[in-house]
């Protein structure tokens, strides 16, 4: 099976986890639009859905989903969103795709947390995939020297900006052995929005897509 096949599986195992007549929680990237396109088969049967990004609202409206912000919606029952790597400890790196912060936020006011990714995003230990943090634009500088200080190689993502309108630096060279601690410690740095590091909140379920077909894991 190709990658795109596996994250085709993992967003069809992740209806089961939808319950009826709720608002869901929508993450972004490749393996979400999955979703979201599985999502619009069982549409009649949601209310609606919350998006974690521009991109995903406008994929969400475009199958006829509607879309209502967080405020409207209250919390969430679930939340099905793929990551840039995962622990079996259920902890992530996201923001590959720039949507971190409301990624965040959204995760936060959900119930149950759906993970959904193919076979190449289980790894032992978190950092190879570089760690996006959405910083103000003004803090850039001043946070990309507080990286460092913490043994990071930060990037700035060339011409790109977030929905929220800050910038993203991709931080190499970490090997996190401790993500709760890490998560912390950056949440600490003034000038920086959200890290991606899920951690503190993890995936409460892994739909994992494998050549011998969908895993379904908890920590
Ligand atoms: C976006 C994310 C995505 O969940 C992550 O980048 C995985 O994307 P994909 O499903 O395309 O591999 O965190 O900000």
């Amino acid at each position: 099976m190709t990658q795109d096949e596996l994250k085709q599986a993992v967003a069809k195992a992740a209806i089961e986890h939808i319950p009826a007549d709720c608002y869901v929680g929508v993450g972004t990237g490749s393996t979400a639009n999955y979703f979201i396109d599985e999502l619009a088969k069982i549409k009649h049967k949601i209310r609606g859905a919350v998006a974690s990004s521009e991109a995903s609202a406008k994929r969400l409206r475009g199958h006829g989903i509607e879309v209502v912000t967080l405020n409207e919606s209250g919390d969430l029952p679930v939340y099905v969103d793929g990551a840039d790597e995962i622990t079996r400890h259920m902890h992530m790196v996201k923001g590959g795709g720039g949507a971190l912060t409301r990624e965040k936020v959204v995760a936060a006011a959900s119930k149950k947390f759906v993970c959904v990714c193919d076979a190449s995003k289980l790894v032992d230990v978190l950092g190879k995939f570089p760690l996006p943090i959405e910083v103000i634009p003004m803090a850039r500088s001043f946070v990309a020297r507080e990286v460092v200080k913490l043994g990071g190689q930060p990037a700035l993502r060339e011409g790109f900006t977030t929905d929220n309108g800050n910038l993203i630096l991709d931080v190499h060279g970490w090997d996190i052995l401790n993500p709760v601690e890490l998560e912390t410690t950056l949440d600490h740095i003034a000038g920086i929005v959200t890290n991606g590091l899920f951690a503190r909140r993890p995936a409460d379920v892994l739909l994992l897509g494998t050549a011998d077909g969908v895993k379904t894991m908890t920590a």
